[in-house]
């Protein structure tokens, strides 16, 4: 089933992106801390906007999500002001230069302006998305992107965006299949995709 996401579902959804965040499978025990991608990518999320956020649940619990911001722009404004000094930069230490994936991930967590793509005024919105083994291939995923579609279109909002890491070859075939295509200012490294609302 799914519904939106209660304040009471906080530690599920950061567990999963925990376990989903290594190109899909599980990253327990890979970077300097196992809170370091959920600070990053999924708990300001569900602070920000709450109302933007999904959860699947079966009868073992909560094992999936879909976050996301109507307004990459003013969401980047509030990370960096709210965010940062709230749950990052107390918690991580900022290493240049960038070696390893860990030195990249606290990168990206210290720098929100990443998040001002070229293209954020035709595809204002963007999302992250993880299930847990146990729901992948079942349609949830699918489900998911129809539920924060709807929910933008409500609001007018023209178009989704996300970024993702090349590695992850299967959630590469789903956004393909969902009608998503890559955006001019997509890199191979961090392929950037859209779908227009
Ligand atoms: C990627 C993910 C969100 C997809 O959700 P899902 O529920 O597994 O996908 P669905 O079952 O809804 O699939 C929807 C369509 O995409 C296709 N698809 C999904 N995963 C695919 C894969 N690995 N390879 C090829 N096609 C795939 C399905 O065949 C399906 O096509 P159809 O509806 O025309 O039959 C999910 O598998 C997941 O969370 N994976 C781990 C975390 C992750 O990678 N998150 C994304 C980070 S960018």
């Amino acid at each position: 089933m799914i519904r939106l996401y209660e304040p009471a579902d906080y530690d599920a959804v950061s567990a999963i992106c925990t376990q989903t965040a290594e190109a899909g499978g599980d990253a327990t025990g890979l970077y300097v801390s196992d809170e370091l991608m959920p600070d990053a990518f999924v708990r300001p999320y569900v602070v920000y906007q709450p109302d933007l956020a999904f959860v699947v649940e079966d009868s073992e619990g909560v094992a999936g999500y879909i976050v996301g911001v109507e307004d990459t722009a003013a969401f980047t404004e509030w990370f960096r002001r709210e965010w940062l000094p709230r749950a990052i930069a107390g918690r991580y230490e900022h290493t240049e230069p960038v070696v390893s994936k860990d030195d990249l991930i606290r990168h990206l967590a210290f720098w929100p302006e990443r998040m001002l793509i070229a293209e954020v005024d035709e595809y204002p919105a963007h999302l992250h998305i993880d299930l847990l083994p146990r729901l992948q291939g079942a349609g949830w995923g699918r489900q998911l992107i129809e539920t924060l579609a709807d929910a933008l279109r409500a609001r007018g909002v023209p178009g989704l965006h996300l970024s993702m890491d090349a590695a992850n070859t299967g959630a590469r075939a789903f956004y393909d299949r969902l009608g998503f295509t890559e955006l001019p200012s997509s890199t191979s490294e961090a392929p950037l995709l859209g779908l227009r609302l």
